[in-house]
C-alpha cells in the first residue's frame, strides 16, 4: 500500500504472544516504558501494537467500535498521546469478520466508522485478521481486506495495514495493493511457546517468497519468540538463528516477549545493530534461501551499494541429541558474485571483521545456529545490487 509507510519493514512490539487477550493499560504503559529505558525503542522498535483483547466484545449496530474501558480506564486516545510524547507509535486490532479470533468485536461492515475512529484516536498501525468470516460468503477475503484499505486511505491518516490472514488465500499475491505486511504463516506459537520445530515451519512457509516484498509491503513471518516468554522453549542459540533470519528476509520484527521478564542476552540480541540493519536496508530487498544440502542452508539478500547480507544457517534436524557442528562453505556463485570478486567479510553478531576473502570461505556453524555475515567489495563493482 503506497502511502509512505513501511518503506523499510515496521518495527515494534506485540502483545499476543505473551500476554494473548490478557492486557490492560498498566502492562502497556509499564513495557512501553522498558521499551525506552533499555534503549530498544531507539534501537528502532516503536511500534506499540495491542493484539486481541483491548476493545469491547459486543458492538451496536451503528457507531464505532468502543475500546474495553475496565482494561483501560483513561482511554485508548489517552494512551495514544502518551505513547506519542514518548515517541512511539499505537497499534490496534481487528478483523475481517464477525468477530476477531478471540471473539471480540470485528469490523465486517463496519469498516469506514472504525477507521476513522481509529484514526480520531491517533491510531498508527492496524493489524486485521481474517476469523469468523463467514458472512458474507460472497466477498473474497482480497474484498474485505480492501474495504478497511479504503477506509483507512479515507481518513487521511497514514495508518500502517498488516494484513493478518493465513491459510486461506495467498496474500502476498495482492499483499502490495492492499496491505504494508501480510502474513505468511500459521501462528509462531499456538501453545504459549514456541519450539524450534514452529521457527523453521514459518522460515520455510516464507522461503521462496522474497520477489513479493519491497518497500511499502513486506512478508511477515509473525512474531518474534526472541525470550518468550522467558525463553524457555528456544534456546539461546536457535534465538538468535531465529533473528537474523527474520531480519534477513524482511519480516517486521515485533518483539512478542514480557519485556518485564527478559534476560540481559535476550535484550542485547534484541538491539543487535547490525542485524538490525540488515532488516532496515535502503535497497529493501528481501533475502531469500539461496542453496541447501539436507540440513544446511544459505540464506542471502543483496544489501544498498552492491553489499550481500548472507546467514549460514545449520537447522540439523537431529533424530538423536547430539548436536553438531558443521563447517559450511559459502561460494560467491549463491549470492551473486562473481568467483574473483574480493570481499571484506563481517560477523555482524560479533560486529567484527572476519577477513578479505576471494570466491569462498569456510566457517564453521553450531547446530540450531547462525552464521550472520556481510559481504562488502573491497573495489567498487557496478552492477551488484542485484542478483
Ligand atoms: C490469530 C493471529 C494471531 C493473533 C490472534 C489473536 O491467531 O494469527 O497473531 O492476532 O489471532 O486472537
Amino acid at each position: 500500500l503506497d502511502n509512505g509507510l513501511a518503506i523499510t519493514p515496521p518495527m515494534g512490539y506485540n502483545t499476543w504472544n505473551a500476554f494473548h487477550e490478557d492486557i490492560d493499560e498498566t502492562m502497556v504503559r509499564e513495557s512501553a516504558e522498558i521499551l525506552i529505558s533499555s534503549g530498544l525503542a531507539a534501537a528502532g522498535y516503536t511500534y506499540f501494537n495491542l493484539d486481541d483483547g483491548w476493545n469491547q466484545k459486543t458492538r451496536g449496530l451503528e457507531g464505532p467500535m468502543e475500546y474495553n474501558s475496565t482494561r483501560f480506564p483513561s482511554g485508548i486516545p489517552a494512551l495514544a498521546d502518551w505513547l506519542h510524547s514518548k515517541g512511539l507509535k499505537l497499534g490496534v486490532y481487528s478483523d475481517a469478520g464477525s468477530m476477531t479470533c478471540a471473539k471480540f468485536a470485528a469490523s465486517l461492515g463496519h469498516e469506514m466508522e472504525d477507521a476513522k475512529v481509529f484514526a480520531e484516536w491517533g491510531v498508527d498501525f492496524l493489524k486485521y485478521d481474517n476469523c469468523f468470516a463467514t458472512w458474507p460468503k460472497k466477498m473474497s477475503v482480497r474484498k474485505r481486506y480492501e474495504a478497511m484499505r479504503d477506509a483507512l486511505n479515507a481518513t487521511g491518516r497514514p495508518i500502517l495495514f498488516s494484513m493478518c490472514e493465513w491459510g486461506v488465500s495467498s496474500p502476498w499475491e495482492y499483499g502490495h495493493e492492499v496491505g504494508h505486511t501480510w502474513r505468511t504463516t500459521k501462528d509462531i506459537s499456538m501453545e504459549i511457546e514456541a519450539t524450534w520445530a514452529d521457527v523453521v515451519e514459518n522460515l520455510d512457509e516464507t522461503a521462496g517468497l522474497a520477489r513479493f516484498a519491497g518497500p511499502g509491503g513486506w512478508n511477515d513471518a509473525d512474531m518474534l519468540e526472541v525470550g518468550d516468554p522467558g525463553g524457555k522453549a528456544l534456546t539461546y542459540t536457535e534465538q538468535r538463528a531465529h533473528f537474523a533470519l527474520w531480519a534477513l528476509i524482511k519480516s517486521p520484527l515485533l518483539i512478542g516477549a514480557d519485556l518485564r521478564k527478559l534476560k540481559r542476552e535476550e535484550l542485547l540480541l534484541l538491539k543487535s545493530r547490525e542485524i538490525i540493519a540488515v532488516n532496515q536496508d535502503p535497497l529493501g530487498v528481501a533475502g531469500d534461501r539461496v542453496w541447501k544440502q539436507g540440513p544446511y542452508e544459505v540464506w542471502a539478500a543483496p544489501l544498498a551499494g552492491g553489499a550481500r547480507a548472507v546467514v549460514l544457517f545449520n537447522r540439523h534436524v537431529a533424530s538423536d541429541e547430539k548436536f553438531d557442528e558443521h563447517n559450511m562453505t559459502l561460494h560467491w556463485g549463491m549470492v551473486g558474485y562473481p568467483i574473483d570478486l574480493e570481499v571484506m567479510v563481517r560477523d555482524l553478531y560479533k560486529e567484527r571483521d572476519i577477513g578479505h576473502y576471494t570466491g569462498m570461505m569456510t566457517e564453521l556453524v553450531e547446530a540450531h545456529g547462525v552464521l550472520a555475515l556481510k559481504l562488502t567489495p573491497t573495489k567498487s563493482v557496478e552492477g551488484l545490487d542485484t542478483w
